[in-house]
C-alpha cells in the first residue's frame, strides 16, 4: 500500500475562521524551544526537560506543533524507537492550559497519527504518561491506544498506525476520519 500524504489538517474551531492547525515545524530554532519551554511550564510545575535536553530532542526529533496564526497552542517531540525502528515514541504532548478539553488533544494527536503512517514509515505510536494524569489515560485509551503496562508509576501505551493509513486510491476507506471540532 502507498502512503499518500494526507492534507494539511486545521480546523475553523469557533466557527470565525480563526483556524487552529497541526504541523511539523520546519525551523527548530531557539524560537521554538523557547515557546516549547514556554509551553512546558504553563504545564507542569517543573519543567519535563531541562533547557539542554530539550534541545536535543528538538534538534534529533520531529516536532509537531498545532497553532493558531502565530501562536503556539499545543506541542509534541517524536523520535524513533531504538530497537523497534518502525515504532515512533511521543515525548512531552500538551496543550496549551487555556484549551484544554476543547478537543485539541484528541484532534492533535490524530493529526499526528496521520502523519507519522501515512507521510512516514511507522506503524506504531507508543509513549509513557504518570499513572495519575487521569486525562491523558482516558484520552489514550478512547483513542485506541492499548496498554501496555505499567511501572514506576508511569503507564506505557501503544497505538496502532495501521488503521490511520490511507488506501492508495485516495480514499478515507476504513481509516477514521478527523473529528471536526464544534464551539462549546
Ligand atoms: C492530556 C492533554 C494533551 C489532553 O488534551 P485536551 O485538549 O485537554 O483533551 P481533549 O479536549 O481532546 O479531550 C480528550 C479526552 O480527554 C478527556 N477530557 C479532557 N478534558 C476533560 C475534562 N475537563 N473532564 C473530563 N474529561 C476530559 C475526555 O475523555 C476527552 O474525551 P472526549 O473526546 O470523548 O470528550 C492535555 O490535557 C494536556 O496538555 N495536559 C498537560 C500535559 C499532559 O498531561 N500531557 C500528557 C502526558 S506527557
Amino acid at each position: 500500500m502507498t502512503r499518500l500524504p494526507p492534507p494539511t489538517k486545521c480546523v475553523d474551531l469557533f466557527g470565525d475562521a480563526s483556524t487552529v492547525c497541526v504541523q511539523r515545524a520546519e525551523h527548530k530554532g531557539e524560537e521554538l524551544l523557547d515557546l516549547m519551554l514556554d509551553l512546558d511550564l504553563q504545564m507542569f510545575a517543573e519543567p519535563s526537560y531541562p533547557r539542554p535536553t530539550l534541545s536535543a530532542l528538538v534538534r534529533f526529533g520531529e516536532v509537531f506543533v498545532l497553532k493558531q496564526a502565530d501562536e503556539l497552542w499545543g506541542a509534541a517531540v517524536v523520535l524513533r524507537h531504538m530497537r523497534r525502528p518502525q515504532a515512533a515514541v511521543m515525548l512531552s504532548i500538551g496543550i496549551h492550559p487555556g484549551w484544554r478539553g476543547a478537543g485539541l488533544g484528541r484532534f492533535f494527536i490524530e493529526s499526528i497519527a496521520m502523519q507519522l503512517a501515512n507521510e512516514q514509515d511507522f506503524d506504531e505510536l507508543v509513549l509513557e504518561v504518570a499513572e495519575d494524569n487521569w486525562r491523558a489515560n482516558k484520552l489514550y485509551a478512547s483513542m485506541g491506544f492499548v496498554g501496555l503496562g505499567s511501572q514506576n508509576g508511569k503507564r506505557s501505551w501503544s497505538l496502532d498506525l495501521s488503521r490511520w493509513m490511507r488506501p492508495d486510491d485516495g480514499a478515507d476507506g476504513d481509516a477514521p476520519v478527523l473529528r471536526e471540532l464544534s464551539a462549546s
